[in-house]
């Protein structure tokens, strides 16, 4: 099975950021979350430091955008040349329109669901979507406990996408942890955004590889 551990900066130093992403070098993708103080009670940053992350970052980008309007602010990070983009479908007025856009300019494309967000209407527009992130918290902070009360949208995603044989990353994300990551792998996920058990470890390399083998386990 594969397993993808990206760490998410929210819980790294801001002001010594470039080191601190080099601490996390042996990982998968470096999780980057956009807030507007809109969509989220919380504001990180936006194109201009994400432009530099994206220069200066060992391993490619996961941006995860919890913004109001993305169907006009997601393109541009996209054009940064992020790897991934994921817009949460709450926020989004087109998602299929801005998934298809997201994957011309040359991003994975992926949508996000809050905790209390059906997954159901969804499950039929997997080909237009390279990953579907399941927030395991409600989005804004980070350091909050896993929300096991999520976990069947997860299982009914992983069994669309065994039905269809597409290649569609389930991503977790909230209070992932050695001790919940293995519920969340067994309910169907295969990307785990972790941040405060990465970014609290005095040896990054070694939490990022204790995660992987307890989402193994
Ligand atoms: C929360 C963010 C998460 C956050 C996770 O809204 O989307 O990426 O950094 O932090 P932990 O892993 O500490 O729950
Ligand atoms: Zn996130």
């Amino acid at each position: 099975m594969t397993v993808r551990i990206n760490p998410s900066i929210l819980s790294a130093d801001f002001v010594n950021l470039h080191d601190d992403i080099e601490t996390i070098a042996s990982a998968d993708l470096v999780h980057v979350d956009v807030m507007d103080n809109h969509f989220v009670p919380n504001l990180t940053f936006g194109p201009q430091m994400v432009g530099r992350i994206q220069d200066v970052s060992p391993i490619p980008l996961d941006v995860h955008l919890m913004i109001d309007d993305p169907d006009r602010w997601a393109p541009g990070y996209a054009e940064l040349g992020a790897y991934s983009v994921t817009f949460h479908a709450e926020a989004a007025a087109d998602a299929v329109g801005l998934a298809r856009r997201l994957r011309q300019i040359g991003s994975r494309a992926g949508i996000a669901l809050k905790p209390g967000t059906p997954v159901e209407p969804y499950l039929d527009l997997l080909a237009e979507f390279d990953q579907v992130l399941v927030m395991t918290v409600e989005p804004g902070f980070g350091g909050q406990s896993f929300m096991p009360e999520t976990m069947p949208k997860l299982r009914l995603l992983r069994e669309a996408v065994v039905r269809t044989g597409l290649d569609v990353w389930l991503q977790v994300d909230g209070g992932i942890t050695e001790s919940t990551i293995a519920f969340a792998a067994e309910s169907g996920a295969d990307t785990f955004v972790a941040g405060s058990s990465v970014f609290s470890s005095p040896d990054r390399a070694a939490q990022i590889d204790a995660l992987r083998s307890a989402a193994l386990a």
